[in-house]
């Protein structure tokens, strides 16, 4: 069986004092209640040591939201893996759909961030998904199967397993329009099959596979119990007390 896993995104939200509480707020609070869940807070760069120390020896894991492709050089403003690795994260958002919409992220780039991340050892969160018109279109399937085969081009079979990768529908990103939980499996089923067709059916059956866009305390369990759900990012109500009850 796959072990869940929930990661709050957390934006460009919180100043490393401001993060620091609130992971604590959020220990005491019980996020690791059930114990059979990872759990991951994807925090901005400068809070990633601060709260890599808050929650040392919890359990609870540390996650970058972004991650360069080059180990080092003249690429002003960036992070590359073995920085953010020695910060304390252990995981890192890679395409997520505002990095794609706002700062030119393409599947291409998505795919060098990939292979910088796992090379390092970073876990990587790499997250693919329609937009409305393209849904409307009945084209959501093909685009996800793109977004998945040219991310995972050139990265091994062990390496494919370790990853996990988020369907993010955009339009459910931020709006409260979820999508339902049948809409959610029909693309994460169809992730695992592509998965399957590169790799085979035992990496497709380790790679978990989270879904994202407006996951809340109420809708979270119905999502998550789909077959091929196996945990959410969560942008909004990883800033509040809610995400305690979504990761129990
Ligand atoms: P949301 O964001 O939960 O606020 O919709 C999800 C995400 O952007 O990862």
């Amino acid at each position: 069986m796959r072990k869940r896993i929930v990661a709050g995104n957390w934006k460009m939200n919180k100043t490393p004092s401001e993060a620091v509480a609130f992971a604590k707020d959020l220990i005491e609070g019980g996020v690791l209640a059930g114990g059979e869940t990872d759990v991951v807070f994807c925090v901005p760069a400068v809070d990633i040591a601060v709260v890599a120390d808050a929650v040392k020896e919890t359990g609870i894991s540390v996650g970058a939201q972004n991650v360069h492709f080059k180990p080092s050089g003249a690429y002003t403003g960036e992070l590359s893996a073995d920085m953010l690795l020695e910060a304390g994260a252990t995981y890192a958002i890679i395409g997520h759909s505002e990095r794609r919409q706002y700062f030119n992220e393409t599947n291409e780039t998505v795919n060098l961030r990939l292979v910088a991340a796992l090379e390092s050892g970073l876990i990587p969160i790499v997250c693919v998904g329609e937009r409305i018109e393209q849904r409307k279109q009945g084209i959501t399937i093909e685009l996800v199967r793109s977004q998945v085969k040219i991310a995972f081009k050139g990265i091994s079979g062990d390496d494919a397993a370790k990853t996990i990768i988020a369907y993010e529908p955009i339009w459910a990103i931020g709006t409260g329009l979820t999508a339902t939980p049948e809409q959610a499996q029909d693309a994460c089923c169809s992730i695992r099959n592509v998965i399957n067709e590169l790799y085979g059916a035992d990496v497709a059956e380790t790679i978990r596979i989270q879904y994202g866009g407006s996951v809340t305390a109420d809708n979270a369990a119905e999502l998550f119990n789909m077959p091929d759900i196996d945990g959410g990012l969560v942008g909004g109500a990883s800033l509040n007390s809610s995400f305690i009850k979504i990761c129990s």
